[in-house]
């Protein structure tokens, strides 16, 4: 498949690999599924910050010499999708400190895997921000697309939304690529893609289940 200069991957090294095995791995204890989550996370945060803009910024080093450098241009929040999404809250605020957190409930229906909007919670300024849409599953693509809606509905523009998530599929990518060209997408790996329960293959379950209950 062709990606869409839009859609950014992860590099994938060994150590990713790796970190990946450990989390498809139905054997693995809920704590190193927590534990290596975790760390995927905090490799898609950095990725997503390196995709903000940035402005010139001068300082003085402590040796009186001056250093020209840059800063972030504009501000950030994040939002994630509960549930799951809330498992890469803290990712976020272990790179940007106090950074403000939206909240969307959107649930998947087990039966049809069509989403719904239960509940939506935004920073009043969302508009004025750039947006870490937070959710570790793409698969159909339903509930991320909503989410989006949501988002644009409150005045945040496609090129400032940054989605976040740990595992992808074609189909999701190419729906959401379809629909929303200028949100870009940060995957840590793209699988197979959906079967006929639209369950993600070779996937790794589900997550929000794998990190909060069992
Ligand atoms: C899962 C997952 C995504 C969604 C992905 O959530 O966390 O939000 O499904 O599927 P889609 O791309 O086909 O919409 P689920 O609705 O199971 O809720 P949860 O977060 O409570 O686990």
């Amino acid at each position: 498949m062709s990606l869409s200069q839009n859609v950014i991957l992860l590099n994938p090294t060994n150590q990713l690999t790796g970190l990946y095995t450990t989390i498809r791995d139905k054997s693995t204890s809920r704590a190193d599924f927590i534990f290596y989550s975790d760390r995927i996370i905090r490799l898609l945060v950095e990725k997503g910050l390196d995709l903000l803009p940035v402005e010139p910024h001068s300082v003085t080093t402590p040796t009186g010499q001056a250093f020209t450098g840059v800063r972030f241009q504009g501000h950030i929040c994040g939002v994630s999708i509960m549930r799951a999404g809330e498992s890469m809250e803290q990712g976020l605020r272990d790179c940007c400190r106090s950074v403000r957190i939206g909240k969307i409930l959107i649930q998947r229906d087990e039966e049809t895997a069509m989403p719904k909007l239960f509940y939506d919670k935004l920073p009043e300024d969302i508009a004025d921000r750039y947006v870490f849409l937070l959710d570790p599953m793409l698969a159909t693509g339903g509930s991320a697309l909503m989410a989006v809606e949501v988002l644009k509905s409150r005045g945040v523009p496609e090129e400032r939304i940054i989605f976040l998530n740990i595992v992808s599929t074609p189909e999701g990518i190419q729906k959401f690529t379809d629909k929303f060209p200028r949100v870009r997408i940060v995957s840590g790996c793209i699988d197979e893609g959906l079967d006929e329960s639209n369950f993600v293959r070779p996937g790794l379950g589900d997550f929000g289940d794998r990190y909060y209950c069992i």
